[in-house]
């Protein structure tokens, strides 16, 4: 039986339920599935698969980042996926990335203030600007696919420098933006993608 990864950061712990909900799409397909923080994954070796999950903290999630630039040696030789948690996407109408197709959650999305003139924190909340440094971190290993999701904000979760900073440069409104039925499809796609054999 396949074995997969479905590994996760997270800040405030919304983000591990997302990956749990990943894992159980996969687990449908008949794959062995693992669930675990970052931290506690040793290595990749036991793995025919693997899903990185984190949310936008300021740029991705630090320690995903890190991950893959740890582990993108082994990723050039497995079929692997990513996912993203935002609270906020400026609408340009992009859905890929040179020629990496992504996945956006349709309900995260917000057209601009002004339309063809993008101001500071549209031009910061834009697909290519939340994508490119996770696809360096990894190169010249390629996700299958990515999937950006809306997240969770809960101001009485955070220590204060990160609620000033989420509404100063973010400006989203707290709150649950998780679109569950979206996370699931595109996790259901993923067994697919594990099923080839070639890379
Ligand atoms: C300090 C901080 C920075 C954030 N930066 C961004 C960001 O740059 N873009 C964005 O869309 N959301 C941002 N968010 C929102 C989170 O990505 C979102 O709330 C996510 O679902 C949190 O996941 P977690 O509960 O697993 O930590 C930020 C949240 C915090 C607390």
């Amino acid at each position: 039986m396949k074995r997969i990864l479905v590994t996760y950061a997270t800040m405030a712990g919304s983000t591990a339920e997302v990956a749990q909900a990943v894992g159980e799409e996969i687990a449908k397909s008949g794959f062995q599935v693992d669930v675990l923080p970052l931290s506690q994954v040793e290595g990749l070796e036991a793995f025919d698969g693997v899903v990185i999950g984190g949310p936008m903290i300021m740029g991705w999630h630090r320690a995903a980042l890190r991950f893959l630039r740890q582990h993108r040696k082994a990723l050039q030789q497995m079929p692997w996926a990513a996912f993203v948690m935002a609270m906020s996407l400026t609408q340009t109408g992009e859905m890929s990335l040179g020629n990496m197709r992504v996945t956006v959650d349709d309900k995260l999305p917000r057209p601009p203030q002004k339309e063809g003139r993008l101001n500071f924190r549209e031009r910061y909340a834009r697909l290519a600007n939340y994508l490119r440094p996770v696809l360096l971190a990894a190169r010249p290993a390629k996700p299958a696919s990515i999937g950006v999701f809306g997240g969770r904000l809960e101001y009485g979760r955070l220590k204060w420098w990160a609620v000033l900073f989420v509404m100063m440069i973010i400006q989203a409104p707290p709150g649950e933006r998780r679109n569950w039925p979206a996370i699931r499809a595109w996790a259901a796609d993923l067994p697919a993608l594990f099923e080839a054999d070639e890379v």
